[in-house]
């Protein structure tokens, strides 16, 4: 995701500016600062699920390294970007091409969405580390480490970022509620960050659209602005298929995720939960449970979620029928 500095967005007002302001990921926290330290760090490649603290810690690493003269030593691209791994390389000679500014004897760049480069685009990047290596340092950001060629891996460090536990992001949201005089019960809080499984931006985000309605957090405000699948809805979208009905079970699960812009991973952590309130018998409740996770796991590997979840549907229509 593409970082800006705009101080009306909670997530960049509280990004944490040293490595003591974040919360988690105590083991990388205490690496990286010991290789900050040593004014020599490697390659680094950041892996992990979104809002985790990865951009976070790379920005922390170049002020900790470069201190006021930070921006004219590093580089930020976001492999996404459309036009390519060409454009890539061209900033990356460019940027290489003067000398870093200051003590230290390198620059570093950052690349974010490694994931998102082809084979091939990998490849042309590894040249591209490699040719650079004596005046810049990579640090990538990738969700999957997976998808990362092997040969780039074993050139970086690989740090493996975990989703915040709950505490942590507490300690986050504590510092918000009080520099923005909210009050937020403990009940609100424990939707704030069930809504958001680890991921703290989410929870930011969640917490600042809240707080535009009202400074007195309540579990009803929160679920007002959480975009949840609806257990009813997702109910008939269940009975329909295991009656046999595709037809009607794929158009109402359409009808969930277009009309309220739903992704494909909520509704099957919705359908999981309703599988276990369906009056059907057990061992049919664990092989639908079995499926569904079938489901997520493909989703999460990418692949598309329509097409997913239209297969979880057809699955249901089966085992509703006796068979597999
Ligand atoms: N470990 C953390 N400690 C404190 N704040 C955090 C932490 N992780 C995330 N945040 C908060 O969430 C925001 C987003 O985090 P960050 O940009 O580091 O996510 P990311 O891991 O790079 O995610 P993505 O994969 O989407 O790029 C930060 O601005 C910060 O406010
Ligand atoms: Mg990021």
């Amino acid at each position: 995701m593409a970082e800006s500095y705009n101080h009306d967005v909670w997530t960049e007002k509280y990004r944490p500016k040293k490595f003591e302001d974040m919360v988690g990921q105590e083991e990388i926290i205490k690496r990286v600062k010991a290789l900050t330290n040593s004014m020599n760090i490697p390659h680094l490649l950041l892996a992990g699920p979104a809002g985790t603290g990865k951009s976070t810690i790379a920005l922390i690493i170049v002020k900790e390294l470069f201190g006021e003269s930070w921006r004219e030593n590093y580089l930020e691209l976001n492999a996404s970007d459309e036009r390519g791994i060409d454009v890539v390389r061209q900033k990356v000679k460019d940027f290489a091409r003067t000398k870093a500014i200051g003590d230290v004897p390198f620059k570093i760049i950052f690349l974010d969405e490694a994931d998102a480069l082809t084979r091939e685009a990998q490849q042309a990047l590894r040249r591209t580390m490699e040719n650079y290596t004596s005046t810049c340092r990579f640090i990538l950001s990738c969700n999957y480490s997976s998808k990362i060629l092997d040969p780039i891996q074993s050139r970086a460090v690989v740090f493996r970022f975990q989703l915040l536990e709950k505490k942590d992001i507490k300690k986050r949201i504590d510092i918000i509620s009080k520099n923005e005089g909210l009050s937020i019960t403990p009940d609100a809080f424990d939707v704030l960050y069930e809504s958001s499984e680890g991921d703290c931006r989410r929870v930011i985000n969640l917490l600042q659209a809240t707080a535009s309605i009202s400074p007195n957090i309540t579990p009803d405000l929160v679920n007002t602005i959480v975009s949840k699948a609806k257990p009813s809805d997702i109910k008939i979208v269940l009975d329909y298929a295991l009656s046999g009905d595709f037809i009607n079970a794929r158009e109402k699960l359409l009808d969930i995720m277009l009309k309220e812009s739903i992704s494909g991973q909520d509704v099957i952590k919705a359908i999981q939960k309703e599988v276990w309130n369906l009056p059907i018998d057990n061992k049919l409740k664990v092989r639908l449970t079995e499926k569904t996770g079938e489901a997520e796991f493909r989703l999460v590997e990418g692949s598309d979620e329509f097409i997913q979840l239209e297969a979880l549907l057809a699955s249901f229509i089966l085992a509703g029928q006796g068979g597999e």
